[in-house]
């Protein structure tokens, strides 16, 4: 009898299992069976590769693409906005889902993004601002505050020098957002201070290597003068320490140093004494980044500038954080 319920209870699962493949292999089938969902497809266009923080920016993008599944186009432009602007029409002609620009200089977009915006595409600014006419060209910029970067490090720098100082500036690529920004920042807060005085200012590009050889210029032609050094971002300040140590002057001590970024190198400078302070601008951005192409796909409306918040580190913070970095 029992093997009798068995075979009949066996029969009866098996024609309930059957019902339910059939369902998603329906005759019908081709037609009723959900469609495989699309990857998304995301065009990825980067200033280059100048910095720390860049490459930072630009692993936490792809990770992110990679651990979603997306189909992500990269393209690294070596710092030319030309390279950027033939990146961005080759994403255009294949249709992609949605752009992602980090632009080189702050001018100089229009056409291009009128041509994204004609077919539809939105343009997610990350990092760095530009300057449009018509603020419709872009969806959404997610970036630090680069003037508040500058005015956290003149704030900072003014304590530590009891509010006198022949500054040294070191500028990053001419004509993007972050070198006008953190200038004028930094500028705003010496109103305050009428015996804090940038001496000299020039570009050395982000670079660690224009960073050493500007400082060594300033070091040649103003030596002993030099006070303070402030770089718009750490692979300068690190240069710039490479062309004190090399000159005997003390970085850390003799000269303070601070930079903007708060990558690895720099927190090891800070304990090694040599930096004195950076202002954090956080590169981790892929996860908001995707997440801000989700809700605009959604139909969401999302603000113009999505802010990440950055603070300042100093030597005697470093070597309690070190450990915890994550660039
Ligand atoms: O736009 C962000 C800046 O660009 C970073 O401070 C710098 O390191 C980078 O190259």
């Amino acid at each position: 009898m029992r093997w009798m319920i068995a075979v009949a209870l066996v029969a009866l699962v098996g024609c309930s299992k059957q019902s339910s493949d059939n369902k998603a292999s329906a005759p019908s089938g081709e037609a009723n069976a959900p469609a495989a969902a699309k990857k998304l497809v995301i065009g990825f266009s980067q200033v280059g590769a100048e910095s720390a923080w860049r490459t930072a920016e630009t692993k936490s993008i792809r990770g992110e693409a990679e651990k979603r599944g997306l189909d992500l186009k990269f393209a690294d432009a070596q710092g030319k906005q030309a390279q950027q602007i033939q990146a961005l029409t080759s994403f255009i002609a294949q249709k992609v889902d949605a752009i992602v620009l980090a632009p080189v200089v702050e001018t100089g977009w229009e056409t291009v993004l009128q041509q994204a915006k004609e077919a539809n595409i939105p343009v997610i600014l990350v990092d760095r601002g530009i300057k449009v006419s018509d603020e419709s060209l872009y969806t959404t910029l997610i970036a630090s505050d680069f003037v508040e970067e500058g005015r956290m490090a003149a704030e900072w720098l003014a304590k530590k020098v009891n509010g006198k100082a022949n500054i040294y500036e070191l500028q990053g690529t001419t004509g993007a957002a972050p070198a006008i920004d953190r200038k004028k920042g930094f500028e705003e807060i010496l109103q305050k201070y009428p015996d804090m005085k940038i001496i000299k200012s020039q570009s050395a590009d982000f670079t660690r290597a224009k960073g050493k050889e500007v400082m060594e210029a300033f070091i040649k032609s103003d030596g002993k003068q030099i006070q303070a050094v402030y770089a718009h971002n750490d692979d300068m300040g690190l240069g710039a320490i490479q062309a004190l140590d090399e000159a005997g002057m003390n970085p850390g001590k003799d000269v303070t140093v601070l930079s903007v970024d708060g990558v690895k190198g720099a927190f090891e400078a800070m304990v090694s004494g040599k930096l004195n302070a950076t202002v954090e601008c956080n590169p981790l951005m892929g996860p908001l980044v995707f997440d801000t192409i989700n809700k605009v796909r959604a139909g969401e409306k999302v603000p113009k500038f999505i802010q990440n918040k950055d603070q300042l580190f100093e030597q005697t913070n470093a070597a309690q954080v070190i450990g915890t970095r994550e660039y």
